[in-house]
């Protein structure tokens, strides 16, 4: 690669690009499950809300930094001015690397099920749960072997991902995008209509529609707030690079908007397919959320749909698509980070890291069910512990990483480098940004309140939100 920077081919890329990073797996396994527990439509509203008023001012602020500063997310404080600020990058790029040796692990396990479905679809209906402790290495009989099938498919996914951040900016990531997004939207409306037709599922479109806000207190409002943090890839190393590829002439303000809307309404579709599609197949109280209910519960209403098996494929397409776009999203924020402070080669340099994390993830991977591996971890409620190893690197970097650096950037953008300057750079291709005073009101004072209160939940109650 040459010395002059990569940049996006076109708008529509970059958009693609941002949006494929911000709709992963949580906007589909995380979502749904959480706006059951927060009443249907009164989480959908204050999730909402969140996204407004702390969502697209943060993405807002560090795309800008971004693209002010054209550089990786540790070299931009630097290029800012405020060298000192550096940390919050590094806390960046150590979060953005410990997410992707997970999130790489699980993206295999969700390529594993695509083919799971096409192939073998009774074995998971006949037991679901036997099905999915056998690939993580817990055999029905309770014995433990090596989760060769996780790792295999964890490999394929993390090989996929190399090949495209080696075909860099514009070649790999974008025309990925370009590629991966429209099929995900392709693939998420097929589903829709597919659980919104089947017999029973009124009810829980209604619930969906209905407000309950006896469901509602503060850990509900918080919860929104982590759901939207994650879920629209705020807090890592990833928007600040994304932006830094952008051209100057583009409207930040709008691209923001747009990323935001297309991240949510994924989100609040995918809720309008998993709640009335559960409710109509094994009953409301069996909605839930993250791994275990994407990958065991979900069997059994694909089990009683009409067509089931072609849906469940279509499913695990879904999530392939989500967590491929966002985890190479992920891994060019360290690359990046890589080729431009060490000056090392951007083909070897993802090699290495993919490699590393593969390794690494293999810990993950092994410590779900076959080894009983433990990692530390020390909170306020229950002192010093020992959770599984899995678990611990997830606290790590949703309790801790992921605030704290979203945080770091808040305090820089809103009392180091001034939201003036942010101000300026989104202003820089012409067009008046009319809400500037309510961006710097909130990334000053309102967006640090509620991330200390987040990362106070976590550390003194020992409460993951994210
Ligand atoms: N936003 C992604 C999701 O919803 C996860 C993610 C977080 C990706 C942080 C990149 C950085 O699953």
């Amino acid at each position: 690669m040459d010395n002059s920077r990569a940049q996006w081919g076109s708008k529509l890329g970059f958009i693609l690009a941002a949006a494929g990073s911000a709709i992963g797996l949580g906007n589909i396994w995380k979502f749904p499950g959480r706006a059951y527990e927060g009443g249907g439509g009164t989480f959908v509203l204050i999730y909402l809300c969140m996204v407004i008023f702390f969502g697209i001012p943060l993405m807002l602020t560090e795309l800008s930094m971004g693209r002010a500063s054209q550089s990786n997310v540790v070299g931009c404080f630097r290029k800012l001015g405020h060298k000192g600020w550096s940390w919050v990058g590094w806390i960046g790029v150590v979060g953005a690397f410990i997410i992707t040796c997970y999130y790489s692990h699980v993206g295999g396990w969700v390529l594993r099920y695509v083919c799971s479905y096409a192939f073998e679809a009774d074995a998971v209906y006949g037991d679901p749960l036997g099905y999915f402790y056998n690939t993580l290495g817990l055999g029905a009989d309770g014995t433990t072997h090596f989760p060769w099938v996780a790792i295999v498919f964890a490999a394929l996914f993390m090989l996929c991902n190399a090949v495209v951040i080696v075909r860099g900016v514009e070649g790999g990531i974008e025309k990925f995008n370009k590629i991966g997004m429209p099929a995900l939207f392709v693939i998420l409306v097929i589903l829709l209509v597919r659980a919104v037709t089947l017999p029973g599922a009124e009810e829980g479109l209604k619930y969906m529609l209905s407000f309950d806000w006896s469901k509602v207190n503060f850990t509900t409002v918080l919860s929104a707030l982590g759901q939207a943090f994650y879920s629209l890839s705020i807090g890592m190393a990833i928007l600040i690079t994304y932006g830094s590829y952008l051209p100057r002439s583009e409207n930040l303000h709008r691209n923001t908007v747009l990323i935001c809307t297309m991240d949510t309404l994924v989100a609040v579709l995918a809720g309008f397919i998993i709640v009335p599609a559960v409710f109509a197949t094994l009953g409301a109280d069996h909605v839930g959320k993250g791994g275990g209910f994407a990958f065991v519960s979900l069997a059994g209403v694909f089990q009683q749909m009409p067509g089931g098996r072609l849906f469940g494929v279509l499913f695990y397409l879904l999530l392939l698509f989500a967590a491929l776009t966002s985890c190479i999203s992920l891994i060019e924020g360290i690359v990046a980070f890589l080729t431009e402070h060490f000056n090392w080669k951007r083909t070897a340099t993802t090699i290495i890291v993919c490699l590393v994390m593969f390794l690494i993830g293999c810990l993950y991977t092994c410590s779900q069910a076959a080894y009983p591996l433990k990692g530390l971890w020390l909170d306020a409620v229950n002192g010093l512990t020992h959770p599984a190893f899995c678990d611990a690197m997830e606290f790590l970097t949703d309790r801790l990483m992921i605030p704290f650096c979203a945080l770091g950037c808040c305090l820089f953008a809103g009392w180091a480098w001034k939201p003036e300057s942010a101000i300026a750079e989104i202003e820089h291709n012409g067009v008046h940004f009319g809400l500037k005073k309510v961006y710097a009101v909130i990334i000053r004072f309102v967006a640090p309140l509620a991330i200390m209160i987040i990362l106070g939940m976590s550390i003194f109650g020992g409460i993951t939100l994210s």
